[in-house]
């Protein structure tokens, strides 16, 4: 028995949004450490877009863990699960034509591929937030490092839970030897070229 109609075939397609806005939707999609940079650059990226008339929105991981996700911990399966519920909405927000920029450690590669695979590979712009797990402690703007090494905090990424390397990311920017503005300067130009209509 169906009792489930989806309606996908009335509603109005990506394309005639994607028109309306005068923009390819994407999703730019930012891993790595806590302290790495993601969220001051999808910020930075994000004030870059709009001011040339792009619509986008942000998502990241500190703000979604208190709001839609705020029952999930840092384990493996909570993390993968936080992964999975992101990348649906994500979806979601790219067939609207909207551009999300995703701020999420999403450690290990399974995860990475599995919001590819949601999303959708073409929809999708892997950016590795490069910066050494020593970088990201020495400047441990939380304080959640201190915590971490003081025990208070369990499977921290870096500390005591892995990080799993991007092998082929599609932006690879080193945020402790190039400044912020070079960093999202090299970041919109690979992105200003995907969603320019
Ligand atoms: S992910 O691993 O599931 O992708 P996510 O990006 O959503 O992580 O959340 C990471 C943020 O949660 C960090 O920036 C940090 O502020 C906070 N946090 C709290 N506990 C941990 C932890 N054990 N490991 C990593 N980040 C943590």
């Amino acid at each position: 028995m169906n009792e489930i109609h989806p309606i996908f075939d009335r509603i109005l397609q990506r394309k005639d949004k994607e028109k309306l806005l005068n923009q390819r939707s994407v999703c730019v999609w930012f891993t790595g450490f806590s302290g790495s940079g993601k969220s001051t650059l999808a910020i930075n990226l994000e004030q870059e877009l709009h001011n040339r008339g792009f619509l986008t929105q942000i998502l990241d991981g500190d703000n979604i863990r208190s709001g839609i996700n705020k029952n999930l911990t840092f384990s493996k399966e909570d993390r993968a699960e936080n992964i999975r519920r992101i990348s649906e909405v994500t979806k979601l927000f790219v067939n609207a034509g909207v551009i999300t920029l995703n701020t999420f450690i999403s450690p290990r590669k399974e995860m990475r591929d599995s919001a590819r695979g949601i999303i959708g590979k073409e929809n999708f712009i892997e950016v590795f937030v490069n910066a050494p797990i020593e970088v990201c402690e020495q400047r441990d703007t939380k304080g959640l490092y201190k915590k971490a090494r003081a025990g208070e905090i369990k499977n921290f990424t870096g500390i005591d839970a892995p990080f799993e390397v991007p092998e082929h990311p599609d932006v690879e920017v080193r945020t402790d030897q190039l400044s912020l503005s070079e960093c999202t300067g090299k970041i919109l130009n690979y992105v200003l070229d995907k969603i320019s209509k």
